[in-house]
């Protein structure tokens, strides 16, 4: 049976909801594969070496950006439209035009906050909503991302309005010390504000890494702690599995160089419990009901394989050293 040829925006997911205006300009008529794929890989590529000299770990007052996703959309939508008639001095020209415009974006967003009605900002995923596929579907992932971890900031913003005394003060110091909030809002800051610090830890530690497990420094500290790396999986999927209801797992280290799992309820954090994590998998439905609906421990067993590891050591190096 004869299929119909795919349209531009089947071929690269990258923002599902974009629907850019090909059938009208006709531009995808000829369009290969491989072709948009390079564009696709330059505006991915662009968009996360742009926003990576300017994020942190956690989004405070001074680091400020706009979500990558609008860049995504933007060059995605400069991509359908004009790649036909592409040439490939054309397509090094436009790459690096638009490489300054997100570079520039960046640095603009980053000294204005304008992307931000309170103190804190929404980060960027960094990459592509399918690049965790088929693992994590790209479905998930940006709601996960564009909507749950955006509501997260919303409502803690809005619960900052009422502490003054909070204002410029970074989120983790504020999560290590909870007692200091001021008690009407303690519960929103403790819900929100470890809602927007976890997920902000946990897009950066996600990537594809093809069966690869930890090394160096980090491997040789897992191995003497649980064991082994299988080991530490055995414990820590236990602990991810047996989470009641919402929450977390984790992986952390304590003040004196101890590694841990244990696990959260809701978005609760280790760090108000003075201990810092190294890696963490959120068992809240939202982030595997798509894909997985009961199947938690499915869920759990796909993690492994888009934990990037590389992260989760530099983490260790800087608690541990
Ligand atoms: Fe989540």
């Amino acid at each position: 049976m004869h299929s119909s040829p795919r349209t531009a925006s089947d071929r690269c997911s990258i923002n599902s909801d974009f629907q850019p205006p090909v059938a009208q300009a006709g531009a995808t008529k000829d369009l290969t594969r491989s072709r948009f794929e390079v564009w696709c890989c330059y505006a991915s590529a662009i968009s996360r070496a742009a926003d990576r000299r300017v994020v942190g770990p956690f989004h405070g007052p001074t680091q400020v950006i706009p979500s990558v996703n609008r860049w995504h959309t933007h060059l995605r939508y400069q991509m359908n439209k004009t790649l036909d008639p592409l040439t490939r001095r054309e397509a090094i020209r436009r790459t690096a035009l638009l490489a300054a415009v997100a570079a520039f974006g960046s640095r603009l967003a980053v000294a204005s906050g304008a992307e931000s009605p309170g103190a804190f900002a929404l980060p960027p995923l960094g990459y592509a909503f399918d690049a965790l596929e088929p693992y994590i579907d790209a479905q998930t992932m940006q709601i996960h991302h564009d909507k749950h971890h955006a509501a997260y900031v919303a409502n803690l913003n809005k619960a900052l309005t009422e502490a003054p005394s909070l204002s410029g003060k970074p989120l983790e110091s504020i999560l290590r010390d909870l007692d200091a909030v001021p008690e009407p809002i303690r519960t929103a800051v403790r819900n929100n504000g470890g809602g927007h610090a976890n997920h902000s830890f946990f897009w950066p530690q996600l990537k594809r890494n093809q069966g690869h497990g930890p090394s160096g420094e980090l491997a040789r500290a897992i191995d003497s702690r649980f064991g082994d790396f299988a080991g530490f999986q055995r414990q820590f999927t236990e602990a991810a599995t047996k989470q009641f209801g919402s929450g977390w797992a984790w992986l952390t280290i304590s003040a004196d160089k101890q590694l841990a799992i244990e696990s959260t309820p809701n978005q609760d954090t280790p760090l108000s419990k003075g201990r810092t994590p190294l890696f963490g998998i959120d068992v809240w439905e939202h982030a595997y009901y798509l894909k997985y609906q009961n199947r938690r421990p499915e869920y759990i067993a796909a993690f492994y394989n888009v934990v990037d590891w590389g992260v989760v050591a530099d983490r260790f190096q800087k608690a541990a050293g």
